[in-house]
């Protein structure tokens, strides 16, 4: 049994913490900026249900085995404000962020040791509050370890593909390869048809390449095919699909910019590896932000 406070929510949290309510070993909670009654989630096999307790105040939650952070990277901060009372000595935090920087969000806020990273691949949509559409299956990897493990045992029930891995690093960086790429749909404030373009085409390479160069001075093991390969798994999606940043763009939301690609300008100049593509798309996002 293990207890579990998963904050943040919303198309990712709201569908994980629905999967660890379906084991009656689970004690879910969640802790939430805007409260809902239950959770539905529309799968690929069909609807699951869950009725977590939903806190929406610090004061009310207790320490908890595992903290499971969903929310959006640049809410991070607000995230942490959860901690102290939901964070006991033995509780494990794991953030569950796309990015390369899930220890260095919240090293500030929690000993490190008892951060996991989590890289997710899990296609998921908010639809309401409680409610989110699940499109596709879901991977999760961890760093191997003590803490990695019991991590993955928490979706033992689940058919997710939870494992850990020896090369934490390379997983989280593909995963920003493919994710820096989408920035052109959010500036053109149009879906991932626009790869049929051959000069968007062309920038996408450009953007995954300098995250490949970045990544591996970072440590990360990186094929020279990786920026074909985005842009061919682009082009055999849905003309009309989008990605987050997108999304986030026209529902006036903010957007994960720095996280996805202002972080390939920032580490970039660390190695001295030049990014201007990134460091366009980071600027034209800023000011379309701004607006
Ligand atoms: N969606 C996907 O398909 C997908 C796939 C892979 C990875 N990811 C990554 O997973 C992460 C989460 O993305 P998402 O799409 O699930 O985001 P999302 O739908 O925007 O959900 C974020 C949730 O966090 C809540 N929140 C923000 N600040 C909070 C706080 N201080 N306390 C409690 N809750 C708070 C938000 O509350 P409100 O309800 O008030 O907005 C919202 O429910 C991101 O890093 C994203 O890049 C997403």
């Amino acid at each position: 049994m293990a207890s579990i406070l998963l904050i943040g929510p919303g198309a990712i949290g709201a569908t994980l913490a629905a999967w660890l309510a379906q084991d009656d070993r689970h004690d879910v909670a969640v802790a939430a900026r805007t409260p809902f009654d239950s959770i539905e989630v529309q799968t690929p096999e069909g609807v699951i249900r869950a009725n977590p307790r939903v806190f929406t105040d610090f004061g009310q939650v207790r320490p908890v085995d595992w903290v499971l952070v969903a929310t959006k990277a640049y809410d991070s901060d607000a995230a942490a404000k959860w901690f102290p009372t939901a964070c006991g000595p033995r509780t494990r935090v794991a953030v569950i962020q796309n990015g390369v920087e899930h220890v260095q969000r919240f090293e500030k806020h929690i000993d490190r040791e008892r951060i996991v990273p989590v890289m997710i691949d899990l296609p998921a949509e908010r639809v309401s509050p409680g409610r989110t559409i699940q499109r596709g299956p879901a991977q999760l990897v961890v760093p191997a370890g003590k803490n990695g493990a019991e991590f993955v045992q928490l979706f033992g029930h689940t058919n997710f593909d939870a494992k850990q891995s020896d090369d934490f690093v390379s997983a989280v960086w593909r995963k920003l390869c493919l994710n820096c790429a989408g920035a052109p749909c959010a500036v053109l404030l149009k879906p991932q048809g626009i790869v049929h373009q051959p000069g968007v085409a062309e920038l996408m390479r450009d953007l995954v390449r300098e995250c490949v160069a970045v990544g591996r001075a970072e440590g990360a093991k990186l094929e020279d095919s990786i920026p074909d390969e985005i842009v061919e798994r682009t082009r055999r999606g849905s003309r009309a699909a989008g990605n987050s940043m997108y999304a986030d763009r026209r529902a006036g939301r903010p957007m994960e910019y720095d996280a996805r690609n202002g972080v390939i300008v920032r580490l970039g100049k660390r190695h001295g590896i030049a990014t201007p593509m990134n460091a366009l798309m980071v600027s034209l996002l800023e000011a379309a932000q701004a607006n």
